[in-house]
């Protein structure tokens, strides 16, 4: 794939890497891509990053036919570069696609975009403890037309951002608030998408939660109101009776990739992995006899994130002594210690930027 290249005239100044919070800074570039039904993908291109052109009319704007993607770049001791599980990234855009009805993107020809955006933008990598740069590709229908129909007209587009940690609390234990009553997905719905839609769909919930003093929403199944399915920005496990439980993926949970790499890799090191349904009424139960020992979440902004209070209806437990436990400490560190190439990759996880 040929790709053109438009460098900018004048390069950004670097934020500083002891307070980049997540999401606020964008490096020099962007790569674009378009895709015309009847043509295909064409127009490869990098340009600097900034605003572009957008009829009112844009179909996106209107109807929500887009689909995201979120994975990381860390730097190494050594001052080299690594991608985590890019290509599973991308494959997972396209089962998005699917269900949005944007077309499919050839891996390779995303990867090979992203190296190119990388081999422009590397300077950006953050090198600051705990710090990476996140990659966000994303797909949006651009045809400017009204009526209701999927448009002939997509641009995959990636961006980049230096992040530190997506919750202020870092490491620290979070508090998740259980909806009663707001749903998230339902089975046959769009829920294991990475489309905007679920993610508007949350926004009201959290509103909710975060007045009440609690970081994320624990969304429970849309037809039963009783299965645990996942929090916000993550997928969440459990820890009880020393087995690691986690809701077993069934067309409204997102499949997330730190989510499968935790049950690789604890499964690797010997431990006890399930995935199966989990009621909140089990949760609290286990609380209640003292057998649940830890709760936590995952994904590729969160990491691993300890959850150390949920809150459902009236009911408020603290998860162990309310501080991260020993399973999610362990897997935090493990994990990060492969995405920085501080230990061995086992799983052969790691694509090192050139
Ligand atoms: C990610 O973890 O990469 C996500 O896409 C979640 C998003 C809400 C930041």
């Amino acid at each position: 794939m040929e790709i053109t290249i438009k460098k900018i005239d004048t390069p950004k100044s670097h934020p500083d890497e002891s307070n980049l919070g997540f999401g606020t800074f964008f490096t020099d570039h962007m790569f674009c891509m378009d895709y015309t039904k009847g043509i295909g993908w064409h127009d490869a291109r990098i340009e600097p990053y900034g605003p572009f052109p957008v009829s009112p009319a844009t179909m996106v704007l209107h109807y929500g036919q887009t689909i995201f993607e979120g994975l990381k770049v860390y730097k190494k001791e050594d001052g080299s570069a690594q991608l985590f599980r890019p290509r599973d990234n991308f494959a997972r855009l396209n089962r998005s696609a699917d269900a949005l009805c944007i077309p499919n993107i050839d891996i390779e020809e995303a990867m090979q975009g992203l190296e190119a955006l990388l081999e422009m933008d590397k300077e950006w990598i953050p090198s600051a403890p705990g710090t990476s740069l996140y990659v966000r590709p994303f797909i949006i229908a651009m045809d400017p037309y009204i009526g209701l129909k999927s448009s002939p007209i997509h641009r995959l587009m990636i961006i980049l951002s230096p992040v530190g940690a997506y919750y202020p609390e870092g490491f620290n234990p979070v508090k998740i608030w259980v909806s009663p009553e707001h749903v998230r997905a339902v089975r046959g719905g769009l829920g294991e998408a990475k489309t905007a839609a679920n993610y508007a769909a949350s926004l009201y919930a959290t509103e909710i939660a975060q007045s009440e003093g609690y970081t994320q929403v624990l969304w429970l199944d849309g037809v039963e109101r009783k299965y645990i399915e996942e929090v916000g920005s993550m997928n969440i496990f459990f820890v009880i009776d020393n087995e690691i439980v986690t809701p077993k993926l069934n067309g409204s949970i997102l499949a997330g990739i730190t989510r499968d790499s935790v049950l690789k890799l604890a499964r690797h090191q010997g431990k006890e992995v399930i995935e199966r349904r989990i009621s909140i009424d089990e949760v609290f139960t286990a609380h209640e006899e003292g057998r649940l020992q830890e709760v936590f979440g995952s994904g590729t902004a969160a990491v691993i994130s300890p959850v150390g209070m949920i809150k459902f209806g009236d009911r408020e437990i603290t998860v162990g002594d309310g501080n991260a436990g020993p399973i999610s400490s362990g897997l935090f560190k493990d994990l990060m210690d492969i995405q920085f190439g501080r230990s061995e990759d086992p799983m052969e996880w790691i694509v090192p930027v050139k």
